[in-house]
């Protein structure tokens, strides 16, 4: 049988018996730890507010804390001195943080936070690599009831200023790394009242801001939890849509519901797990499953510095003998670049479960792990709004390749036609969800028109994906029903490139869209007309490059640009994105009526 397959010819792997690429005795036969008799809904269906919170501890009065949960009671549940956190330095050093440990350093950052005048409610912004003060001060603003705000390291001075002038934040805990790209902005945020800087010293450092090590040393190493309401606001995270700049969608402490559930039930971790999520911090996938539900599983964590390299991947997982390993379809495409050899260098024979997210998984990439890895590995998705997985290959239950798996249960997940009529089995449509789980985003910064806008038709939260569900439930992405564009997994609006394009001084006109790549999922095309007098050279062209990479996001600059004289508008102006689409792929064109030529 030939190993290709298409989303209408799925191919299956049923761990249990063994995929037919596969002999069956070469398969590692039962690499998960959980299993189906085990599973209770995770969240009561459709009655999502008696959803199981046994899981979680509330305080008498319904309240809670995050951080008492994922720090606090460990230090009384025999996990005192178990190693939280495995943090690896860019040498590759590691050192081990105790959930006393932490214990300690959150409550000293949350007491010199206090003093620096942050409360409850306040936006309090992170932008760090990946080192241990990123997860300190998440767990520290959660003691507060502080709303933490997650900034990813790659951001140049206009992603920074989007965000933290819309959310007003009062604080920004940087370190002297990046601290340079704040220097521009800083006299723009009229919110911002101190900088505190990882690394940095006194001495160095402007009015307002301060060194981290010197203001945390002489706290106290005990702090008063804010006792929260369940609805109160946890943290909130930039995404991208189609228009209009990035939007801060709000989470709130009950997240920690479902962050918890599907920390155990889709990871899967065990009290003997070593757990690695590859994903910054400055995602939700890094803030989600890389900090408050694994920590609040009581789960060693691996928190790894350094950016992508395939040896030191490999060597992490040998050498901290990672059991449970969450990363995503770029990383792992990147891996299987490097062939068969590399990885057979290393013995990788703790890993028992492998789980990706972010963007879609082709078969060639499971057939692969199979290979190398002898485990399956399982795909799943949500989204920043979801809050948590909300459709899972589930470690119980057969994988088909190619597809993310099935709704989890207590989700109903459905493909509607535009009126938000559910379709039949194998109709490709418009991929929803029946609101209202316990991670549902709560608002949007500010903005509740874009909040219902979600909602409007029938009810049924639109996520923006299109899919198609087969007769035994699983689903199959096929894309973005907007113009957002997913490479390497980040997700990117095309305005805010479009945007940071016309600040550059060579342009006029911008359209920007994202084209299939098979290492990236997509990279982003820049469609560019340059002012009167400027031609296109391979100078212009890489100043452009390198001026979004600067400004905007290292992710985020357009790989290609192409000059043209004019872009296709409608009559009011728009660029049209979904033609320059059409015409970059060879694709038809659709309806041209709204064109202004
Ligand atoms: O298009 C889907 C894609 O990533 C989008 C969500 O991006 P973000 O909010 O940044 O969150 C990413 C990590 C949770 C989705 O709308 N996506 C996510 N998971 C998958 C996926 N596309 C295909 N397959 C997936 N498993």
């Amino acid at each position: 049988m030939s190993k290709k397959s298409n989303i209408l010819n799925p191919q299956i792997i049923n761990i249990e018996t063994g995929l037919e690429t596969h002999k069956l005795d070469t398969i590692k036969k039962f690499p998960v730890k959980a299993n189906l008799a085990n599973y209770q809904p995770l969240y009561d269906t459709f009655n999502y507010d008696k959803s199981l919170s046994d899981e979680i501890i509330y305080y008498a009065d319904g309240s809670l804390n995050v951080a008492y949960n994922a720090i606090d009671r460990h230090l009384v549940n025999g996990r005192k001195n178990k190693v939280a956190i495995y943090a690896i330095d860019n040498s590759l050093a590691v050192k081990k943080y105790t959930y006393n440990d932490l214990f300690i350093l959150s409550n000293q950052a949350a007491n010199a936070l206090v003093k620096l005048g942050v409360k409850k409610g306040d936006r309090v912004f992170i932008f760090l690599p990946r080192i241990i003060e990123t997860y300190v001060i998440t767990l520290a603003l959660a003691r507060i009831g502080a709303i933490a705000g997650p900034l990813f390291s790659a951001f140049g001075p206009d992603a920074l200023k989007d965000r933290l002038l819309d959310s007003g934040a009062k604080v920004i805990v940087t370190d002297t790394n990046l601290k340079p790209r704040l220097e521009s902005i800083k006299k723009n945020l009229p919110d911002l009242e101190s900088i505190v800087v990882v690394g940095g010293k006194t001495a160095e450092l402007d009015k307002n801001e301060y060194a981290y090590a010197e203001i945390i040393s002489n706290q106290p190493k005990t702090f008063n939890n804010c006792h929260l309401k369940p609805e109160d606001p946890l943290y909130m995270l930039y995404t991208s849509g189609t228009t209009g700049k990035p939007k801060g969608v709000v989470h709130v402490q009950n997240d920690l519901k479902c962050q918890h559930m599907t920390t155990k039930w889709v990871l899967d971790l065990q009290e003997d797990d070593i757990y690695w999520c590859t994903a910054d911090p400055g995602w939700v996938t890094g803030m989600v499953y890389g900090i408050y539900g694994p920590l609040s599983n009581g789960a060693s964590v691996v928190c790894f510095e350094p950016g992508f390299n395939a040896k030191a991947w490999f060597k992490v997982l040998e050498d901290l003998q990672v059991t449970v390993w969450y990363t995503s379809p770029t990383a792992l495409r990147m891996l299987m670049k490097e062939g068969f050899n590399l990885v057979k260098e290393y013995n990788l024979n703790a890993l028992r479960h492998i789980l990706s997210v972010g963007e879609p998984l082709n078969p060639e990439v499971i057939r692969w792990g199979m290979e190398v890895f002898n485990l399956p590995i399982h795909d799943n998705w949500w989204q920043t709004e979801t809050g948590s997985q909300m459709i899972s290959n589930l470690p119980c239950l057969p994988i088909k390749l190619g597809s993310m798996g099935k709704p989890l249960p207590g989700i109903y997940a459905a493909i509607v036609d535009d009126e938000g009529n559910e379709l039949e089995p194998g109709q490709i449509g418009k991929l929803v969800l029946k609101p209202g789980w316990p991670s549902m985003f709560n608002s949007l910064w500010r903005d509740v028109e874009r909040y219902d806008e979600y909602f409007k038709i029938k009810n049924w939260y639109f996520t923006g994906d299109n899919a198609w569900k087969d007769t035994d439930g699983y689903f199959w992405f096929i894309g973005r029903s907007d113009d957002v564009i997913n490479t390497s997994g980040h997700r990117v609006g095309p305005f805010e490139v479009e945007s940071a394009l016309l600040e550059h001084e060579y342009i006029v006109e911008a359209g920007v869209i994202g084209i299939p790549d098979e290492e990236r999922g997509e990279i982003i095309k820049a469609f560019i007309v340059l002012k009167d007098g400027i031609s296109e050279s391979e100078e212009v062209l890489k100043d452009i490059k390198d001026f979004i990479k600067k400004q905007l996001a290292f992710h985020a600059y357009p790989r290609l640009i192409e000059v043209r004289d004019k872009l296709p508008k409608t009559r009011s102006g728009k660029i049209m994105r979904r033609l320059l689409k059409a015409q970059e792929l060879g694709l038809p064109q659709g309806d041209l009526t709204g064109l202004d030529d």
